[in-house]
């Protein structure tokens, strides 16, 4: 059996905070953060929002979209870096917030290639034939969970959710897929407090450390490395090349790192799918939002051969060759 993509859905804040916003808040520039970064904006949620929310919202257009109804979802499976809670599951309070009644539901967390966990963790269900819908949702709220006075992340970020319902397809669908981890690089990226590790107290408040941390430079030199190679691996694992990839959709950290994946790729930018500029990094949903305003823009037709490829913490890493079917 084959499982694809059948419906698609996004969701973003309203609020907009725009880099010279950023210039009264902590030291940088609009210059530094564009010619570092790439990014221009980023959307922020409102003080009583979680992930949920977003996540709710992103999934009921992804069901509408799937010609289906809640309760014809069997499984939700969230990815979020920043769920609602430790427990319950975010995917337990979609399915509530949803009424997906008769969905099982569960968290899996793989940082900012969640979505591709979670995408073909899904996938596998389907092709097994043991459920026949299952709703895929990457949603973020990482304004929270950035430190407003460290200038190193807090310009990165931004919130939004995208979600997916993979079912069975007659064609195309996911053709291959590479998933990987390397744990001796957690530290790399982390929010290390708030765990068993690092319970929360007063010191841990105080010395913020229920924050985003990154090495910046390393995370950096990791993901220009494993978005190549795990974009060759999943093309070769279909038995194709790099010329039959009609679009790659990749995590949106930083177009730098896009640009010089690219370059060792020999692939060209037009054949990218970059959306950074407007949303920052997404974690999770940066690649299902990419997604969804790439098909809904025409960009993406069906019969178009597609790479998504994720990379974060964990360290964490993940490709999927679709074809849109
Ligand atoms: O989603 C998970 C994956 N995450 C990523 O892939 C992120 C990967 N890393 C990056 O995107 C980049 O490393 C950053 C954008 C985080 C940083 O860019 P960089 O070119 O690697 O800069 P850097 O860390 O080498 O810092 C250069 C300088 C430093 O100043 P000094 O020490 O040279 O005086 C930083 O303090 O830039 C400084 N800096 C800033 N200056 C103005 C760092 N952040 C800022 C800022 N505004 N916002």
């Amino acid at each position: 059996m084959r499982a694809g993509i059948i419906g698609i859905g996004s969701y973003l804040p309203d609020n907009v905070v725009t880099n010279t916003e950023l210039e009264k808040i902590v030291d940088t520039s609009n210059e530094w953060i564009v010619e570092r970064t790439g990014i221009l904006s980023r959307r922020t949620a409102e003080k009583h929002i979680g992930s949920s929310d977003l996540g709710a919202e992103a999934a009921k257009l992804a069901i509408k979209n799937a010609n289906l109804k809640p309760e014809d979802i069997d499984m939700i499976i969230s990815a979020s870096s920043t769920p609602d809670h430790t427990f319950p599951a975010t995917a337990c309070i979609i399915q509530d917030k949803i009424k997906a009644t008769n969905a099982a539901a569960f968290d899996i967390q793989a940082a900012c290639t969640g979505f591709v966990y979670g995408l073909i963790t899904a996938a596998q269900y389907i092709m097994t034939g043991l459920y026949k819908n299952i709703l895929v949702v990457g949603s973020e709220v990482l304004s929270k969970m950035v430190d407003w006075q460290d200038r190193n992340t807090c310009v990165l970020f931004g919130d939004g959710a995208g979600a997916v319902v993979v079912s069975q397809v007659e064609t195309g669908g996911v053709l291959s897929s590479v998933l990987g981890a390397d744990g001796s690089g957690a530290s790399l990226l982390e929010l290390p407090a708030g765990g068993t590790r690092e319970p929360a107290s007063f010191e841990t408040v105080e010395n913020r450390r229920h924050y985003i941390k990154m090495n910046g430079n390393e995370v950096f030199k990791f993901a220009v490395k494993v978005f190549e190679d795990c974009t060759r691996q999943v093309v070769e694992k279909a038995n194709l090349t790099l010329n039959d990839i009609d679009f790659i959709i990749p995590h949106q950290a930083n177009v730098r790192i896009i640009d010089a994946a690219l370059k060792r790729l020999n692939f060209p930018k037009d054949r990218v799918v970059i959306n950074l500029d407007k949303y920052g990094n997404m974690s999770s949903a940066s690649i299902p939002v990419a997604m969804h305003e790439a098909l809904y823009s025409g960009k993406i037709e069906k019969g178009h051969k597609v790479v998504l490829v994720g990379f974060g913490a964990g360290l964490t890493w993940g490709a999927v060759l679709l074809e849109w079917s």
